[in-house]
């Protein structure tokens, strides 16, 4: 039997619920703030990519599902969408007429990861970004907005780790004093920190080998190499979070795991996730809009993995599939056509209804089923009941029953549903 492919899986009616509360309740919040959903292809040219996020990433370096369309065209899946909307921004001109354009997403990513708990190939990221601004009140009220939403979703037990990862003026320097720290110890270090010294040393911070972990910690910090903007800039945007007692951590060694960081970078994570504890990572991205060929826009956003938030609530008692109102039986072939006639008129009234034909299975069995679909009223077609085409409308929460005639199905539960 064919099963799903390595990465991927299937979320079902039972988990979908939790999704759909994640998903309203962000559109919710979001929208309160003023963010406007975008819908961006799942595929892109793999160009967007690697001059966006950057060929230093282990994303680009390794990650991506790229592939050659039947004309040679070079596409990628999209392994993440601050590029891509970026890339629309720009392509439909949407800053003319506003300061700011504030725009959400969700949807499917792809990155050729190993899978394990919490890691897919194939996962879920609802993110935002606000484009059009550099002042640091947009990160703050940004951040806010979606401390809002975990607190509105009630999540808590989670860390908010800031720092900033500087600009082009004082990058430059401090990766110079990093590799002026690592290139002594250069034989001892991982391969991949290895590679990482020469193409992106500040990668170094984010390697897993507890060898080199030790050593990152005594490594200089950006925070004591920003330039004297990028300093007043992240002191203003911890000012504004002071301002709303918003707690968070700084650590001066967070680094992003995307090229097109500058400035402010966050995650959120929570110690219960376990090894992949990040929930959501995002940060500014100044010059992304350069980058891809634009002008200078400025940029700040986050995404959050949506696989990780809602296995998190799994043990929450959240809607999952919304049970069945009315489940209308026909015991007999004959009895369908009206059944399912019925089921359509109580539907143009906004009730959940569900006929299934079974007209071989005992009455009884069928009302078994309806009990098990959790249904709350079930309402028997049967030509014989009560004689010439009567009905019977059965509540299922105490048992009361009633012999009714077609027309008055609607009334009829109206008047039980109150009782
Ligand atoms: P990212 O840190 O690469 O950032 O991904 C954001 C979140 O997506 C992660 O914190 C994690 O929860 C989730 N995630 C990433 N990879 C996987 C995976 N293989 N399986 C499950 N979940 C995963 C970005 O993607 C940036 N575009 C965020 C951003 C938006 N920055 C500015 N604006």
């Amino acid at each position: 039997m064919i099963e799903s492919a390595k990465g991927a899986r299937d979320i079902l009616p039972a988990e979908a619920g939790r999704w759909q509360f994640i998903e309203e309740t962000a559109r919710a919040i979001f929208g309160q703030y003023g963010f406007d959903e975008i819908r961006t292809p799942i595929f892109e040219s793999t160009e967007l990519f690697q001059r966006g996020i950057g060929e230093s990433s282990d994303i680009v370096a390794k990650e991506m599902y790229t592939f050659a369309d039947r004309k040679g065209r070079s596409l990628t899946l999209r392994p993440e969408n601050t590029a891509p909307v970026m890339r629309a921004y720009l392509q439909n001109r949407m800053g003319r007429g506003s300061e700011v354009t504030r725009l959400y997403y969700m949807g499917p990513m792809f990155r050729y990861e190993k899978p394990q708990k919490g890691r897919m190939r194939q996962f879920h990221q609802i993110g935002v970004e606000a484009i059009g601004s550099e002042h640091p009140a947009i990160d703050a009220e940004t951040i806010e907005m979606l401390m809002s939403f975990l607190s509105r979703i009630r999540l808590d037990k989670l860390r908010l780790v800031l720092n900033s990862v500087g600009c082009p003026a004082c990058r430059p320097g401090y990766r110079e004093t990093l590799v002026r720290f690592l290139r002594p110890f250069a034989d001892d270090l991982c391969r991949d920190c290895r590679r990482r010294l020469d193409v992106n040393p500040l990668r170094c911070f984010d390697c897993k080998v507890p060898a080199d972990r030790k050593r990152m910690r005594e490594a200089p910090a950006m925070q004591d190499h920003l330039c004297g903007a990028c300093r007043e800039h992240f002191a203003r945007v911890l000012g504004y979070l002071d301002a709303w007692s918003l707690e968070y951590e700084i650590d001066p060694r967070l680094v992003r795991g995307l090229d097109y960081y500058r400035r402010t970078a966050f995650e959120v994570l929570v110690d219960e996730l376990g090894a992949q504890n990040a929930l959501l990572g995002g940060g500014r991205y100044d010059g992304l809009a350069e980058e891809l060929g634009g002008p200078a826009v400025p940029g700040f956003g986050f995404a959050l993995g949506e696989d990780r938030l809602a296995m998190m609530l799994e043990d929450r008692e959240e809607p999952t599939a919304a049970a069945e109102e009315v489940v209308v039986i026909a015991p007999t072939e004959a009895a369908l056509a009206r059944a399912l006639l019925v089921a359509r008129a109580l539907r143009r009234g906004r009730r959940r209804v569900r006929v299934d034909p079974q007209p071989h299975r005992s009455l009884k069995a069928q009302m078994r089923r309806a009990h098990d679909l959790g249904a709350r009223f079930v309402l028997i077609v049967d030509d014989e009941t009560g004689g010439r085409g009567g009905l019977t409308l059965k509540r299922m929460a105490d048992g009361a029953q009633e012999t009714i005639r077609p027309d008055e199905v609607a009334s009829r539960l109206e008047a039980m549903s109150d009782g």
